[in-house]
């Protein structure tokens, strides 16, 4: 049996149990959302191994009013078990199959990490919410290369929709993951918005606040829509649907994702509380998480679909690539908006018309 300390927490980790210090980040930033959300949340933790998520959530946050942590591997609920105690965490453990477990319960918060895709429990976990007027759902999907088109069928089958490999997959993936959570929360009469995206090395985390009602419901569903790309020149547009073939910039075939979710990915002033909240912790990542709330601040201002990689675009359209700096300070030059983007670190996301965004990239 190994021992790891992680958020002021010691942990013990047996054989077989699942725990990766790389997710340490992850659930750094999970939590500060959590803790930003304000109230008081019962919370689960259905998938939790170690425990260490659902055990972070409560000793880190004050607005954690009740703890069930859940998993189907009698040797994970035994170390959740003892790293409960260990760390005078109070909650409930039981070895039990997360869909069975959602099915039956009602919770404020409700954690999903599975391994690969969450899409199998998202049914169960939407219904949870069903009597709950109001709740939040944080995902977890590591199966990236599902959702970012390296397996169209298998994205078919589980997302029920059409992947695109290219330069903002990344953000692709979140939103075909998003998709599938708003159509899994409509049939209960739940609408879904993501509050928080994060897109990270092997896996993407979105939380979602859950609202009831039907026509809020509806309106989650009527922000699913495709989007289009172009493959020569980098043009993309999303839209509810989709009717043209050759791009509207230089006539070459279009390429095409979806159904996926076109709206936004952040709630500003949650990001912003979860700044405030971080300045106040320890956590060993601190500076990475101050700088990357930041840049999810400056681009959750731009609505745009995707972002332009300055080293893909130079290359489609075989001119000097420009430095970072020096093509933000072109767009401001022009009163344009434009920004880092956490997902990409040499791609910006701007919504200036793209004739204007290939002129300042070919100047
Ligand atoms: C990726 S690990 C969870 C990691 C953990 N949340 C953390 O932050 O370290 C996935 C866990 O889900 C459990 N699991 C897989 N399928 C399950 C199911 N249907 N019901 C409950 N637990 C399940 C596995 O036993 C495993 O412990």
């Amino acid at each position: 049996m190994g021992k790891t300390k992680e958020g002021g927490m010691l942990l013990s980790v047996p054989n077989g149990v699942f725990y990766n210090p790389e997710m340490e980040l992850c659930r750094d930033l999970s939590g500060l959302c959590l803790g930003a959300l304000g109230g008081k949340l019962s919370v689960v933790d259905a998938m939790c191994a170690t425990g260490v998520r659902g055990l972070r959530y409560r000793k880190e946050n004050g607005n954690v009013s009740s703890l069930a942590l859940v998993d189907m591997s009698s040797r994970a609920v035994a170390a959740a078990k003892r790293n409960a105690a260990a760390n005078r965490v109070k909650c409930t453990v039981a070895k039990r199959d997360a869909c069975e477990y959602l099915r039956n319960r009602g919770f404020d918060f409700v954690e999903l990490d599975p391994f690969g895709s969450p899409a199998p429990y998202l049914h169960d976990a939407a219904k949870s919410f069903r009597e709950k007027k109001q709740g939040f759902l944080s995902v977890t999907a590591t199966d990236m290369a599902v959702l970012c088109g390296a397996h169209h069928a298998a994205c078919m089958k589980y997302y029920g929709a059409v992947p695109l490999d290219n330069e903002f997959c990344h953000e692709n993936a979140v939103r075909i993951l998003a998709g599938k959570v708003i159509l899994n929360c409509a049939p209960f009469n739940l609408s879904a918005e993501p509050i928080f995206t994060l897109s990270h090395r092997h896996y993407v985390k979105m939380i979602f606040e859950l609202r009831r009602g039907s026509e809020g419901a509806v309106e989650s569903v009527k922000r699913l829509g495709f989007v289009s790309y172009c493959p020569a020149c980098c043009f993309r547009e999303a839209k509810r649907l989709v009717a043209i073939e050759r791009c509207p910039s230089c006539g070459h075939l279009l390429q095409y994702a979806g159904p996926l979710y076109t709206g936004a990915l952040w709630r500003e002033d949650t990001l912003k509380s979860m700044l405030r909240l971080n300045a106040k912790r320890v956590y060993r990542k601190r500076a990475q998480i101050e700088k990357l709330l930041n840049t999810m601040i400056s681009e959750s201002g731009i609505r745009a679909y995707g972002y332009y990689d300055l080293h893909t675009l130079a290359k489609k359209l075989s001119v000097r690539i420009k430095g970072m700096e020096e093509m933000l300070a072109d767009f401001a030059a022009e009163g344009l908006s434009a920004s880092r983007t956490h997902f990409c670190p040499t791609a910006i996301r701007t919504d200036a018309p793209h004739k204007k965004i290939i002129e300042l990239v070919s100047k």
